[in-house]
């Protein structure tokens, strides 16, 4: 209570009172109506002390006092029924709360209860809530928490989240684009290393700007950089590569299932591989065992030429020229590097997640460039090791997946998106929990974003949002009764959320932590923008056309899982050389390696391209064992 009067005599702790002199009207309302749920309250504002009337805002938390207990309730509107206002005396107004709670003193601290055993009586005294009150509504009772911001409501408070809960149970940051989700984001993640420095996260980063957010805890891993060894993806993944995106032919997709596993007995049979202790007949096409390209090619060969039919040739061939097109493809090189025919799965998988993680738990996966089915396979793979880590390590290793643009992956629309992405995600959504494999989703646009998924997530950071579609699809995800409080997400100011769910203790209306400017996702391009790039600002045009053909550089400075640079940036000068070296020729095709010297058509049809001119195909597929880990 403010004022001491008889009705507080329950209250025993010690409270901020007000000065005695004043007026002890001005800031007490009484309730006048209560459903259960909500009340109204009417209140005296008089206009010439301006801090009176400012005590009854939309968004504010009030308490009524009914002795032993205090009843919390937020306010969610305020009006003059009347409609009148006078200026020169006090005018009588009226405030909606909803309630949400109530606090109880116990051992002089007081607790905060989410349910409600006593409901304010008509007349009762209502007053801003004090701030020790405030502070045990947002009170995390012991969960190990990290502070995030402050309340919007007071900013000496700060906004607390149970970070163990946070991740475990999956987390969602919706908002407009510009709102700062990205810098929320990375401030979440700065704040879950400290705390938890087993955590292990992969950002699927579309627009390769967390790098610059986390550049003491980050990898980066761009196109070029990427090793995902072919035979690492699933039959379907490979697929969505060969036919890059487009509708599959389903004699292609057999004659593939059927032939691959044979690729891969052939391959164990060479006695190069490693110890395969496995029967012939448990390989399938979607086993993660080294095969190669070239025994595919072969065996599609000798298909070919043993059959008459005139109907199934074409089908032969086409799926021929696709293999051809995809490894000669300079954007997947990646994938079929001749390095990767060995059985290089645990330095790959100890790379991009981090094992050992030598202080730099965080990788950041820089897709901005890289094509879209390249995305949707990559992001598949990469989703289902992750949960495969997790599951096999039985709990010594915890990662979280964090997922900017979600929507792009996960789509509402069963229609859109890749398949095995969405299950991939979806299996970790669902089950990652139990194995210490989190989910983080980031999205613009939550009513696009597959509903399963967002229903998963249990706390939800949600940000502005201007679409009405939006909007209800949060509103429609809390459950509890303060939905009130999401009135106000189209209002919101920059930095500012609303957290709900079981990583805070009461639905909480917070402003992030700002971060300085060299934190912020993205810094390092804007920078690159702002001042030039040494050389008067000038775009160079070369690099820039190089890019634009895919055609990989040669990289002397950067190796595979390079620690990242917060000042570089892909795009900007130096950050695939150092400065002051030269940038060497153009790579001279090595022997196993497809042509990559001569531009080829930025959008070549793949059916029609020509094969690789290499005239040893042995060598062009990196068959030849002596060949291997020879890749530049
Ligand atoms: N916590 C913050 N601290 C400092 N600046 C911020 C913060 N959040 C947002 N900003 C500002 O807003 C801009 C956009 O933020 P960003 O996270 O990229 O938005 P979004 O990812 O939602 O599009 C940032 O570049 C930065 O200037
Ligand atoms: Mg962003």
């Amino acid at each position: 209570m403010f004022v001491e009067r008889e009705q507080a005599a329950g209250e025993s702790t010690l409270q901020e009172r007000r000065e005695p002199f004043q007026n002890t009207r001005r800031i007490l309302g009484h309730v006048v109506s209560c459903d259960g749920a909500r009340a109204s309250i009417v209140a005296q504002v008089d206009p010439r002390d301006s801090h009176g009337s400012s005590q009854w805002t939309v968004g504010k938390m009030i308490s009524v006092n009914l002795g032993a207990t205090r009843t919390v309730g937020l306010v969610y509107g305020i009006g003059k029924p009347d409609g009148l206002w006078n200026e020169h005396e006090a005018n009588s107004i009226e405030v909606s709360v909803e309630l949400v709670g109530e606090v109880r003193d116990v051992d002089g601290q007081p607790m905060f209860d989410r349910g409600i055993t006593a409901y304010p009586h008509i007349g009762a005294e209502a007053h801003r809530i004090r701030n020790r009150d405030l502070q045990a509504v947002y009170d995390l009772g012991g969960r190990h928490s990290v502070t995030i911001g402050t309340l919007s409501q007071d900013e000496g408070i700060e906004a607390c989240v149970a970070i163990e809960d946070t991740l475990a149970r999956h987390f969602a940051v919706v908002g407009t684009t510009g709102v700062g989700k990205s810098t929320a984001v990375s401030l979440i993640l700065r704040k879950a290393i400290q705390a938890r420095p087993d955590l292990r996260v992969l950002i699927l980063d579309p627009h390769n700007e967390f790098a610059s957010a986390l550049p003491d805890y980050c990898i980066r891993i761009d196109s070029g950089a990427l090793d995902l060894p072919f035979w690492l993806f699933r039959l379907e993944e490979l697929a969505e590569v060969l036919f890059r995106g487009r509708e599959v032919v389903p004699e292609e997709i057999d004659m593939l299932r059927e032939l691959i596993p044979l690729a891969k007995s052939q391959y164990k049979a060479l006695g190069s591989g490693p110890q395969l202790r496995r029967s012939q007949d448990s390989y399938t096409a979607d086993s993660p065992l080294p095969y190669r390209i070239a025994d595919l090619l072969k065996l599609l060969d000798d298909r070919m030429g043993l059959l008459d039919s005139k109907t199934d040739r074409p089908h032969y061939r086409a799926l021929r020229n696709r293999i051809e097109s995809a490894v000669a493809d300079p954007r997947y090189r990646f994938m079929f590097a001749s390095k990767m025919i060995e059985d290089s799965i645990h330095q790959t998988i100890g790379n991009i997640f981090r094992v050992p993680h030598g202080g730099r738990p965080v990788t950041c996966l820089e897709m901005a460039g890289m094509p879209s089915e390249v995305v949707n396979s990559v992001c598949s793979v990469l989703a289902r090791l992750a949960f495969d880590m997790a599951l096999w390590s039985e709990g010594r290793f915890r990662l979280l997946l964090l997922c900017e643009e979600a929507h792009r992956y996960m789509p509402a629309d069963p229609r859109l998106g890749f398949a095995p992405t969405r299950h991939a995600m979806a299996r970790i959504a669902k089950e990652g929990r139990k194995y210490g494999c989190y989910l983080g989703v980031v999205t613009q646009r939550p009513g696009e974003l597959d509903p399963t998924i967002l229903s998963q997530c249990s706390t939800v950071f949600a940000m502005r949002l201007a679409n009405e579609h939006d909007q209800a699809i949060i509103r429609s995800a809390i459950a509890d009764s303060s939905a009130s409080t999401l009135n106000f997400l189209s209002s919101m100011g920059q930095r500012e959320a609303i957290a709900f769910g079981e990583g805070v203790a009461t639905t909480m209306r917070l402003k992030f932590e700002r971060l300085p400017d060299r934190y912020l996702p993205g810094a390092g391009k804007r920078h690159g923008v702002d001042m030039g790039d040494g050389d008067d600002g000038e775009l160079d045009l070369v690099e820039l056309v190089e890019r634009m053909r895919n055609l990989p550089k040669a990289q002397p400075t950067l190796v595979f899982g390079d620690a990242a640079d917060g000042a570089a940036q892909p795009g900007d000068p130096g950050y695939r050389r150092a400065p002051g070296i030269p940038l060497p020729e153009a790579p001279a095709p090595v022997q196993m390696q497809p042509p990559m010297a001569q531009p080829r058509p930025v959008a070549p049809r793949p059916v029609m391209s020509e094969p690789p001119r290499v005239q040893d195909p042995q060598s062009l597929y990196g068959s030849r064992p002596a060949a291997f880990g020879l890749r530049k």
